[in-house]
């Protein structure tokens, strides 16, 4: 591994947005001669300086973990004494404005187990070497500024062995390639575009490729290719498709042609991530790139076409204008997902594409939120970057783009967009330059707005409203506060946009005409809530009406209403729209939850049991829709609702949903699982995934009312499954189930994908995530598979982080053997691959509102953990200080 040579988090300062200045040197262009190979491979830099400004600071580059074999400067060698190495870096006194600097570097590939610069993917063999620069890898690779505001143009030569890296791949456009004494050749690619250096990459290896011709709106002729490993090109064709068409659509829906004469992608199995932008050459975990009809779910190929479309969508948004600094990471993140999830929802169904993405913000950002690592989307500082690729910047960042979409309306946003890029193309920018171009291409102030980058925690909204009959008015009142998050006790009101409508009592929506306008405007409108608090009235209301608020989820808040569950129902059975259906469905969940907790009455319950029976028969519901408004909110959102949380008594409650929910469909679930299940075929258009979708649930549903013919029709589907959607589902249903043939079923699948990485971690994913008293031996029985290992984060993450974070009741034992047992994980992990560890330690999350007796366990595992802080990496001490604190 390369050595993390900065200290731990409590010998280290953290980087503040405040102090951010602009660079003192630029750097013009940046010439790259690499030497590859496993065990040792050679950088020499050749590095065109200029001074930025008037300043008379020393050139001081980053570099870590490199072995300096030679350093000059306009052509000759410095002595000793002319340079200054320390952990973090050189500094060079001699630079001068226009100076040259030559430097040579020794780097070790196959022992970089962290994957950050240059390492190695696979077996020494057989593997390739490839590079992950963002954020900070450019320093592993070789010295120079790196940060996102140095914008340079690369030039980059590879050579190595031919016989063992026939494929040479670099940023940019091909610019010859040739033989080399002894068997090695070289390739050299240019890349026109000035880029930070957190978007350069290399591969070298023995990749296979499949190639299509493309032609951009513009003209341009491109060679799109995806690389992989000669087991693995056969299941790159989807994500080639899927490349198209994200290609087409931001020429169509934004204006965004590609601008070199290739596209690159390569897939590897060791990644720390889901997969990265690198200027025209991405570089993908295998996981969201290697599609076949026999491994890959219905899910799967979503996320597939998802992860394709976010890195090519980065090429404008990310590469042709980036970040200026670290703090402004959303400012590409949060963009390029709102574009992703519009690109996805434009593929497929909006309203499945709106409830996924909800329902992903709500298990995965609102608990960061609601804990000790909540943190702005922009944050003001931070210790370490890397523990800042979050939910919150990706997702909340993406909800934020999306109110600013939504404020300036379709055209508004694409007028705004059109200008941000023309007027940032090439430059480093901030969100506030984002902010000013959407607003003044529409003579709008958003800069409002920016409140919502720099303050954490989720707002909570509360209405309350009074019908008065003999004005036939209705006052809606809207109240806004978010809680206290670590470091900003005080919050204030944020622009709240709520899109609303108010239900008459048959169904229908009422014309809505706030008091003072002359005419009704609509029968859906966005109430712009600035205030703590502010009343709207509404006029010519004939009847008490039940308000639909929040509609399409116009705001990351949370809405407190009191509402009554048979409104709730009522919605649920006549909102037109599918995700408002399905929040109310959600919201009716949650009062039976709360019931359920309390040993209350189960007036909630019976509603969502009725309600959901009555569209169970509704045939013109969509069979997806239907799967989704079947599901109750995970155990991490109910959860989230508990003041004191104990997850065995949050697993119960929502047990009494299911089962409630099982018995009240009770005898029509088998019929409606056999006539789904007549339709079984394998292939992926949407009212076939959909059908399976339901199936899925429909499936769980029924091993829970009558087990027997449950597991029966589960054993039966998994062996003639068409594809993996239809065999994982009836393989979970059997090992959820408790089923007498789920040991034999699991033997099966596990022999019958050995080798196939991707349908394993499928296999480990599926068990660590029974809930069961009996998980944590499970897990660790599953430790000692032969195709265990902590070195690649695929495999930690299905099993210890679905463990850890997918499995309350597993994993939240009260006898805290669990958060040791993840605690002494964390030490192994750390010592191989720092952003891993820290990743997975983020399980901890929630410790503070655990109920006392698990609260003290994890306190205690978490200290122990932390007393050992200086030998920790920045990464994990950072997680773990932050959570603690
Ligand atoms: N930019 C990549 C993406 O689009 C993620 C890179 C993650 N890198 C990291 N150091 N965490 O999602
Ligand atoms: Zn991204």
């Amino acid at each position: 591994m390369i050595p993390s040579d900065a200290p731990g988090a409590p010998g280290s300062r953290p980087v503040l947005l405040s102090d951010y200045r602009a660079p003192a040197w630029r750097i013009e262009h940046v010439e790259l001669a690499c030497d590859l190979d496993i065990d040792a491979s050679e950088i020499r830099a050749r590095l065109a300086l200029r001074r930025n400004g008037a300043g008379a600071a020393p050139l001081r580059l980053d570099g870590e973990g490199l072995a300096l074999r030679s350093i000059n400067l306009d052509g000759r060698a410095l002595e000793p004494g002319e340079y200054m190495l320390d952990a973090e870096g050189l500094t060079v006194p001699g630079a001068r404005d226009g100076s040259v600097l030559e430097t040579v570097v020794r780097v070790e590939p196959a022992k970089n187990t962290a994957l950050e610069g240059l390492y190695l993917s696979g077996p020494r063999e057989t593997g390739f070497l490839l590079t992950q620069c963002e954020a900070q890898g450019f320093r592993r690779i070789t010295y120079c500024l790196d940060r996102p505001d140095v914008l340079a143009r690369y030039t980059v030569t590879l050579r190595a062995d031919r016989a063992r890296f026939p494929v040479l791949l670099a940023n940019g456009n091909p610019d010859g390639a040739g033989a080399l004494p002894d068997g090695r050749h070289w390739a050299r690619f240019v890349d026109p575009h000035p880029k930070p250096s957190y978007l350069f990459a290399l591969v070298a290896g023995r990749l296979e490729h499949i190639e299509r011709d493309y032609v951009t709106a513009e003209g341009r002729a491109v060679k799109l290719r995806i690389f992989a490993e000669a087991d693995a090109i056969g299941r790159c064709g989807y994500a080639l498709d899927a490349l198209e068409r994200a290609m087409r659509w931001d020429e169509r829906v934004y204006g965004r042609n590609y601008d070199l004469d290739v596209f690159h992608i390569v897939a590897t199995h060791d990644f720390n991530m889901g997969a990265m932008e690198n200027k025209g050459l991405n570089i993908f975990n295998a996981k969201y790139l290697l599609a076949d009809p026999d491994a890959t779910t219905d899910d799967e190929y979503r996320q597939i076409e998802a992860v394709v479309a976010h890195e090519y969508f980065h090429n404008w948004t990310g590469n042709r204008v980036t970040c200026r600094d670290w703090f402004q990471l959303s400012l590409k993140e949060g963009l390029t997902v709102f574009r992703e999830q519009s690109f996805s929802a434009d593929m497929g169904s909006p309203a499945l594409k709106r409830i996924e993405d909800v329902s992903t913000l709500r298990r995965a950002q609102f608990p960061e939120d609601a804990g000790p690592l909540a943190h702005a989307v922009r944050p003001a500082q931070y210790c370490e970057i890397n523990n800042f690729y979050t939910a919150t910047v990706y997702e909340k960042g993406a909800e934020l783009v999306r109110m600013l979409a939504g404020r300036l309306g379709a055209d508004g946003f694409r007028r705004g967009t059109d200008l941000y890029f023309a007027r940032h193309d090439g430059q480093a920018v901030t969100v506030e330059d984002f902010l000013k171009a959407l607003g003044d291409a529409n003579g709008l102030d958003l800069m409002p707005y920016l409140d919502w980058y720099r303050q954490a925690g989720t707002p909570r909204v509360r209405a309350r409203e009074v019908y008065d009959a003999a004005t036939r008015s209705y006052a809606l009142t809207l109240g806004q506060h978010t809680p206290p998050t670590p470091g900003q006790a005080q919050k204030r009101p944020l622009p709240i946009p709520l899109r609303v409508a108010l239900f008459a009592r048959d169904g229908r929506l009422l014309p809505l005409r706030l008091e003072g306008e002359a005419a009704a405007a609509g029968e859906e409108r966005v109430l712009e809530l600035t205030a703590a608090e502010q009343t709207f009235r509404f006029v010519d209301v004939p009847e008490p009406p039940l308000p639909s608020l929040l509609r399409g989820f116009s705001a990351p808040v949370i809405v407190e209403s009191d509402e009554a569950p048979a409104d709730l129902a009522f919605r649920l059975r006549h909102e037109s729209d599918g995700y408002n259906r399905w929040d109310a469905g959600q919201r009716l969940a949650q009062l039976a939850f709360d019931a359920a907790l309390r040993g209350g009455p189960g007036t909630a319950l019976v509603a969502w049991c009725e309600a959901l029976a009555a569209l169970f028969d509704d045939a013109a519901l969509d069979a997806a829709l239907l799967a989704e408004l079947l599901t109750p909110p995970s155990a991490v959102e109910l959860g989230e609702r508990c003041a004191e949380l104990d997850p065995d008594a949050v697993h119960e409650a929502r047990e009494t949903l299911e089962n409630s929910l099982a018995a009240r469909l009770g005898a029509a679930l088998e019929p409606r699982y056999r006539a789904l299940h007549a339709q079984a075929d394998g292939t992926l258009d949407a009212a076939a995934q959909a059908r399976r979708r339901l199936k899925r649930r429909v499936l769980d549903l029924l091993c829970r009312h009558d087990p027997a013919r449950g597991h029966a029709s589960a054993r039966l589907q998994f062996d003639g499954a068409h594809g993996m959607t239809d065999r994982l589902a009836a393989l979970a249903a059997l090992v959820r189930s408790g089923a007498r043939e789920a040991g034999d079923a699991l033997a099966r699948y596990r022999r019958r994908y050995d080798g196939n990485a991707l349908a394993l971690d499928k296999w480990f994913a599926l068990q660590a995530q029974v809930p069961a008293a009996t998980a944590l031996q499970r897990v660790q029985a599953l430790m000692r598979d032969p195709a265990f290992t902590l070195r690649n984060p695929n495999r930690v993450y299905a099993l210890l982080r679905s463990y850890a974070q997918g499995n309350p009741v597993g994993f939240h034992r009260a006898d805290g053997a669990a958060y040791f047992w993840l605690v002494e994980r964390l030490r192994e992990l750390d010592a191989i691959n720092p952003s891993v560890a820290a990743r997975l330690a983020t399980a901890f999350n929630g410790w503070r509102r655990l109920e006392p007796v698990r609260r003290r366990q994890a306190q205690q595992a978490l200290a122990a953990l932390a007393a050992d802080a200086p030998r920790l990496s920045r990464d994990l001490a950072d997680i773990l200080e932050r959570t603690l604190a």
